[in-house]
């Protein structure tokens, strides 16, 4: 069914196809016009986002603030130690106190259900900046640089190593939505949520592979695509996943194998070394960058769309 007309972005997977691919293409106006150094479009002139951020951030806050800002908006960074959101106070009063302010709130958060506790009582739209299970704002950035890259993104072979983390459930619910074949490959006992692989799967338009052999799955894609081996909030696990994830770094062997055509992607922060090795990241079919830079016209449609702007 259609799922459009929804007060918040929490999964891709809300959304239809029109839906998401209308953003998408939104985005690309959008950024076209930024781009020419256009400063007239101002639909976010007078409002106010309020930004939860329970982790760190650097791409996540500073494309959001500046976004906002750029379209006529004003953004305010409410750090970890601010609102302690479910430790000072409850999530519920959190969003009921900041939705008599602001016109729109973006969270970063640990537990998935803080976000969705969120979304329940905020009166205004709450955009999901991250959580433990997923990352849209990211893959609706990263299939923005596809569209760009490739020229489609229905089709595309991505590939996955690593982590089968908030990242790929993400994939996994864009995987929902647009065609794609979307290979995960990832050591025994890391593999990504089982009941978000079967949402994916029952949709029944996209290939879905989950595998622990990267040398294989990476043949052919169009994209290669890593993450960090510990997210935050598993930073103490470091030195035990980086010894489970031996064999799972991204180096210039795999891209070899990967193909001529194939981009390298990451989400960033990467750990140079650890799952990707610098020369992958610096070579020129990298496209950390670009997409790193799309995060901005991703999130500025998304919340265009949230506004019915
Ligand atoms: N990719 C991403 O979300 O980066 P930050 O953690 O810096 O926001
Ligand atoms: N999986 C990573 C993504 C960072 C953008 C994390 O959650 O830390």
């Amino acid at each position: 069914q259609a799922k459009t007309g929804l007060k918040d972005f929490l999964h891709i997977s809300d959304f239809d196809k029109p839906t998401i691919m209308g953003i998408l293409g939104r985005a690309l106006e959008v950024k076209a016009l930024l781009k020419s150094g256009n400063r007239d479009f101002q639909p976010f002139k007078g409002k106010s986002m309020a930004m939860i951020f329970a982790k760190p951030s650097m791409r996540t806050r500073v494309s959001f603030e500046t976004g906002f800002f750029l379209l006529g908006g004003h953004a305010i960074y409410l750090g970890p130690d601010d609102i302690q959101m479910g430790k000072r106070e409850e999530t519920r009063d959190v969003a009921r106190v900041l939705s008599g302010y602001n016109d729109i709130i973006m969270a970063r958060v640990f537990a998935h259900q803080d976000i969705l506790d969120l979304a329940r009582h905020a009166s205004v739209p709450v955009v999901n900046g991250l959580t433990d299970y997923n990352h849209p704002c990211q893959i609706m950035a990263d299939a923005l640089t596809i569209i760009e890259h490739i020229g489609q993104l229905e089709g595309a072979k991505v590939v996955y190593v690593g982590d089968g983390n908030n990242i790929v459930h993400s994939w996994l619910l864009l995987a929902a939505v647009v065609p794609l074949h979307f290979v995960c490959a990832c050591p025994k006992g890391f593999e990504p949520d089982k009941k978000t692989v079967e949402q994916a799967r029952r949709a029944g338009i996209s290939k879905i592979e989950i595998t622990n052999d990267p040398r294989e799955a990476v043949r052919g894609a169009n994209v290669v695509y890593s993450d960090v081996w510990a997210s935050m909030g598993q930073k103490e696990e470091a030195a035990y996943r980086k010894q489970k994830f031996q064999g799972f770094q991204i180096d210039e062997a795999l891209m070899e194998l990967a193909g001529p055509k194939s981009y390298f992607m990451h989400c960033l922060p990467a750990e140079r070394g650890i799952e990707v090795t610098d020369g992958v990241i610096e070579a020129p079919n990298s496209i950390v960058f670009p997409q790193a830079e799309n995060r901005m016209h991703a999130q500025n449609a998304i919340m265009l769309h949230l506004f019915g702007l």
